[in-house]
């Protein structure tokens, strides 16, 4: 982002930051159903820095959202924060913990996002900054989750097939058998040719038990691809 675009947002600031609150206060004011929840992630709104939004296709994040729900999760890790319509949607799922992962500084939406459980929910969100693909931010993460295992890991950062794959390889070991990982976008028609999930999950699907949760087998972009990860844990890639 240029420098001009980020002082203007620094200077909208306190007033947006008051504005969005307001809205988080609105969501929070009643017991939201799931469906709820999945809409306000699509249509928070705000500006600047203080805007809640997901690239998502309602039909598909919902269908993993109940996934999700259903394994009754207690600690949830994402890998690509970005506007945190995601990460509202798993602080609301989650009983304890959201770990979510951005390259990008979210020191000024860290006031909105950490509100994100409802009221009278136990859920931590803790927001980490960094490259997924460092060793040294792996070992943050892991001192972020103090040895316990992860329900659910939500990939959805790096899209290249290199990058993709890493995540993969990285952090599958947090989760626990019996738990959820996901992956956006894994349609091959993507507007993008540097998006190649689709790579990835092509040779996961024999590996394990998947779901793939696509609103329409003709469109371009999203998709998500959901593992259950078998009692012996994520499975390894062959090479
Ligand atoms: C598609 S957006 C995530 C959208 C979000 N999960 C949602 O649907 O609301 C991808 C995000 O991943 C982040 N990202 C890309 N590569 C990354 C990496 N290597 N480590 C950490 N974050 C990364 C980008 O900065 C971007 O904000």
């Amino acid at each position: 982002m240029n420098r001009l675009k980020h002082l203007g947002r620094v200077l909208r600031q306190p007033l947006l930051k008051r504005q969005t609150l307001r809205r988080l206060a609105e969501y929070h004011a009643q017991p939201r159903s799931l469906e709820e929840v999945v809409d306000w992630a699509m249509n928070f709104g705000g500006s600047g820095y203080m805007r809640v939004k997901t690239l998502q296709i309602r039909s598909e994040i919902l269908a993993l959202a109940r996934a999700v729900q259903s394994i009754a999760p207690r600690i949830i890790l994402e890998i690509g924060t970005a506007s945190g319509g995601t990460a509202l949607i798993w602080s609301y799922l989650a009983s304890e913990r959201v770990i979510t992962c951005d390259l990008k500084d979210m020191t000024y939406q860290a006031p909105l996002f950490t509100r994100f459980p409802p009221p009278g929910s136990h859920c931590q969100v803790t927001l980490l900054t960094g490259d997924s693909h460092r060793a040294d931010f792996k070992a943050q993460v892991e001192r972020a989750l103090g040895g316990a295992r992860v329900d659910f890991l939500f990939i959805d950062g790096d899209h290249s097939e290199q990058g993709v794959t890493a995540d993969y390889r990285d952090y599958k070991g947090f989760v626990r058998p019996g738990g959820l990982i996901a992956f956006h976008d894994i349609v091959e028609k993507q507007p993008l040719p540097g998006n190649e999930v689709f790579r990835l999950w092509q040779r996961l699907k024999p590996l394990a038990e998947t779901e793939a949760f696509i609103d329409n087998p003709a469109q371009c972009g999203f998709g998500i691809g959901l593992m259950h990860v078998p009692a012996q844990g994520a499975p390894d890639l062959p090479d």
